[in-house]
C-alpha cells in the first residue's frame, strides 16, 4: 500500500489509502471506515469530503485556476466556441474538424420541439419564473422519448445528450417570449447557437432580425465560462438523481432547479437586484458593505464569496473584462457597473473581507453582460443553466461509466427521540 493515514480509535489502529490526484490533490478513501471501525464520517455541507474522482474539471482555489480537460478556461474563453468547449467537456478532448461538424449538425437539426410542447407554455400563470418553466420542460422532455431513455444505451445516451444541448435555448426562449405575450420563436438553423438563442429571445414575426456579432460573442464567452464547476452544488444533484440511473432529463431538471438557489446560479438575478436598490436608494455602497459584514444581519454582498476560490474566480476576472469591453463598446454608461467596481473596490480592501477570503466570484459581473444585452434579470439564472448544461451532462456520462458506479446514499447521526410507546389521542395532552 502506498502513502496511507493511520487513524487510532479505542485503541486499535486503522489505515486507509490516500488517493492523489494528477495535480497533486490528496484524499484517503474511507469506503472502508464504517466496516473497518463502526464509525461514519460527518461533514454537512461537504467542506472536506470528495464524492467521487474526476477527469473532467480542475480547481485550484488557491491560484484560482480553472480547467476544463486539462485547458485553462482563459484560453478556451480566448479561443474556443460553446460547442466545441461542450464537445471537449462531453467526450474527454478537443474534436477534429469533422467531429465538430457532425456536432454542431446534430444539435441544429435537434433544436425543435415537438409542437405540443408549446401547450405546456399555456398552462403556467402570468409571468412565472423562467427557472421553474425551463426545469419542468426539460424533464417533460423525457415523456417525448421514453423508449430511448436507457442509462446503458451509448447511442440513447449520445442522442439524449444532443437533444438537450440543442433543445434547452429553445424551451429557454420559449418561457421568455410566452411571458411577454409574443408568439413562440422557431430555432434558424443557419444560425451558430448564440446567434439562434439571440435571435429567438429578441426577433418578432414582423420584421427582420439581424444578431448583433459582437453580443452574440459576448454570449458564447459567457456559455463557455459557465460550462463546468467540478462538484458544485447543482452538479452534485445532477450527479445523486443520476446515481439511481434516472434518465439525463429528469437528472438535468433536478440540477436547474438546485441551480435556481440564490447561493448558487440564482446569485447572478440576485445581484443585479442587489446593484439596482443601491442604485435605487442613492448609491449607498458603503452601507450596503456594512449590512454584509453585520452577523446579525441576514444580508450578503451576493456575487462575492466561494466555496473553493479563497484568491479571486478566475472567471470573475475574465468577465469582468468583458462587461467593459460590452459597456465600452455600446457607448452607454452603465450605473451597475460603476456601483459593482465600488462596491469591488471597497470590499476587497475590508478586512471583513479580506480575512474571510471572500471575492467576486462568477455572479459578481455577468449580471451586467446580460442586462448589457437586453436579457431580462429574471433569465440570468437560466443563461447560468444553458451554460452548465455541458458540464451536468459530462459529469452525468462519466457517472455511469465509472467501474465502481453506485447509487448515492448518505448517511447521518440520529440526534432525535430514543425508542418511546404510542400515546393513543385520548391520553394526550
Ligand atoms: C456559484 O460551488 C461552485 O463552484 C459554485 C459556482 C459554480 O460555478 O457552480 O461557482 C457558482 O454558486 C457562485 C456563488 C454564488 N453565490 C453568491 O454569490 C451568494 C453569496 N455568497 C455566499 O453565500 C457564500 O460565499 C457561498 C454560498 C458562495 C459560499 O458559502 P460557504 O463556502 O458555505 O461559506 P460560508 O457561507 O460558510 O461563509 C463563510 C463566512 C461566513 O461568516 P462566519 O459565519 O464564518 O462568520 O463568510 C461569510 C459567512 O457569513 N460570507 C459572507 C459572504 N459569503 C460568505 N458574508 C457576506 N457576504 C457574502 N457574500
Amino acid at each position: 500500500m502506498g502513502e496511507t493515514v493511520k487513524l487510532e480509535y479505542q485503541g486499535k489502529i486503522y489505515e486507509f489509502p490516500v488517493v492523489e490526484g494528477t495535480c497533486g490533490e490528496k484524499a484517503f478513501d474511507i469506503s472502508t471506515l464504517r466496516s473497518q471501525t463502526g464509525l461514519i464520517t460527518l461533514d454537512p455541507g461537504f467542506l472536506s469530503t470528495g464524492a467521487c474522482e474526476s477527469q473532467i474539471t480542475f480547481l485550484d482555489g488557491d491560484k484560482g485556476e480553472l480547467l476544463y480537460r486539462g485547458i485553462p478556461i482563459e484560453q478556451l474563453a480566448e479561443k474556443s466556441t460553446f460547442v466545441e468547449t461542450a464537445y471537449l467537456l462531453i467526450y474527454g478532448n478537443l474534436p477534429s474538424k469533422k467531429e465538430l461538424e457532425d456536432f454542431q449538425h446534430h444539435l441544429t437539426y435537434h433544436s425543435m420541439l415537438h409542437e405540443s410542447i408549446k401547450n405546456f407554455y399555456d398552462g403556467f400563470p402570468e409571468n412565472p419564473h423562467p427557472m421553474a418553466v425551463t426545469s419542468a420542460v426539460v424533464g417533460s422532455l423525457a415523456t417525448f422519448y421514453e423508449n430511448q431513455l436507457n442509462v446503458r444505451d451509448e447511442r440513447e445516451i449520445e442522442i439524449t445528450i444532443h437533444r438537450l444541448i440543442a433543445k434547452l435555448p429553445t424551451i429557454a426562449a420559449y418561457s421568455y417570449k410566452k411571458s411577454i405575450g409574443q408568439p413562440l420563436p422557431y430555432p434558424d438553423n443557419s444560425l451558430d447557437y448564440a446567434s439562434n438563442f439571440m435571435k429567438m429571445m429578441f426577433s418578432t414575426p414582423c420584421e427582420p432580425y439581424e444578431v448583433d456579432p459582437l453580443a452574440a460573442k459576448a454570449l458564447d464567452v459567457l456559455l463557455i465560462i459557465h460550462a463546468d464547476h467540478e462538484q458544485n452544488c447543482s452538479t452534485s444533484s445532477v450527479r445523486l438523481v443520476g446515481s439511481s440511473m434516472c434518465n439525463l432529463f429528469a437528472s438535468v431538471s433536478a440540477g436547474i432547479y438546485a441551480l435556481w438557489g440564490p447561493l448558487h446560479g440564482g446569485a447572478n438575478q440576485a445581484v443585479i437586484e442587489m446593484l439596482q436598490e443601491i442604485n435605487d436608494t442613492g448609491g449607498k455602497v458603503k452601507e450596503c458593505v456594512a449590512r454584509a459584514k453585520d452577523s446579525e444581519n441576514p444580508f450578503r454582498l451576493m456575487g462575492f464569496g466561494h466555496r473553493v476560490y479563497k484568491n479571486f474566480d478566475p472567471r470573475s476576472r475574465i468577465i469582468k473584462k468583458l462587461a467593459h469591453q460590452i459597456i465600452d463598446k455600446m457607448g452607454t454608461k452603465e450605473p451597475l457597473l460603476e456601483i459593482a467596481l465600488e462596491l469591488e473596490e471597497i470590499a476587497t480592501k475590508d478586512s471583513y473581507f479580506v480575512e474571510k477570503k471572500l471575492y467576486p466570484n462568477v455572479d459578481f459581473y455577468s449580471g451586467i453582460i446580460y442586462k448589457a444585452l437586453n436579457f431580462p434579470v429574471n433569465m440570468f439564472p437560466v443563461l447560468f443553466a444553458m451554460g452548465r448544461l455541458p458540464g451536468w451532462i459530462a459529469q452525468w456520462k462519466e457517472l455511469q461509466e465509472d467501474k465502481n458506479f453506485k447509487i448515492g446514499r448518505p448517511r447521518q447521526i440520529y440526534q432525535g427521540e430514543k425508542t418511546r410507546d404510542y400515546i393513543p389521542l385520548e391520553k394526550r395532552s
